[in-house]
């Protein structure tokens, strides 16, 4: 668990997300508007069951890894990546933060630390699928990497999870920063 501050100079809190966080988990989900839910889950039906639930709660942070982030109000974002069965050293990628809370630089310190995650546990790619009309994550992605593939309304990219590899520019630099931040402050298992 550590403390960092946003470009705002906001502290959050970021650790890995626990089993006693469903609560917490639950709160964030509501602060989310219908159009994040569908940006994020890539349906209309913005409800949760209660095994999806369970899945998205229940992680070994090895092959399922998931890191929170914390204001003093509750829970405010969510990373998380799943390792892929048929290729061990690739996981998917999915990326959420609350709507009051974007455009502060969350999901660059959220995949900075997901990245030196990975690399600690073998994975050395992301995959992460982007709906077509998504304009902030395909911008997130596009500054850092090439789209693999066009699936249906959705565009698949593959990014490494080494910053040095990624495509060059400002935010393969800010996600540069925070992992070398990370690497001095965050214990990703406590
Ligand atoms: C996509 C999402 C995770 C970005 O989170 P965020 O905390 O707002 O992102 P950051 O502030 O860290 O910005 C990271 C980069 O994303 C891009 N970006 C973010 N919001 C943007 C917007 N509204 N328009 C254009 N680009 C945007 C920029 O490249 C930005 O880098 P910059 O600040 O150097 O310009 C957030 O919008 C979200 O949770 N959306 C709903 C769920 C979702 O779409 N998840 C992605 C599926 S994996």
């Amino acid at each position: 668990m550590a403390r960092f501050l946003l470009d705002d100079g906001t502290g959050v809190i970021l650790r890995p997300l626990r089993p006693s966080d469903r609560e917490a988990f639950l709160g964030a989900f509501r602060k989310l508007s219908d159009r994040s839910c569908y940006l994020r889950f890539h349906k209309l039906d913005p409800r949760l069951r209660e095994r999806d639930i369970a899945y998205l709660t229940t992680v070994d942070q090895v092959d399922h890894v998931a890191l929170a982030v914390f204001a003093p109000s509750g829970g405010i974002a969510l990373g998380r990546f799943v390792r892929l069965p048929e290729e061990p050293a690739t996981a998917d990628l999915t990326l959420t933060v609350v709507d009051g809370w974007q455009r502060r630089g969350i999901a660059k310190l959220l995949l900075a630390a997901l990245m030196a995650r990975a690399r600690s546990v073998g994975i050395t790619s992301f995959t992460a699928s982007v709906l077509d009309e998504n304009r902030p994550a395909r911008t997130m992605m596009a500054a850092i990497a090439a789209p693999l593939r066009r699936e249906g309304s959705s565009w698949l990219y593959r990014l490494p999870t080494d910053p040095a590899l990624l495509h060059p520019g400002p935010v393969a630099d800010a996600l540069a920063r925070r992992d070398a931040e990370l690497a001095r402050r965050f214990t990703p298992n406590g």
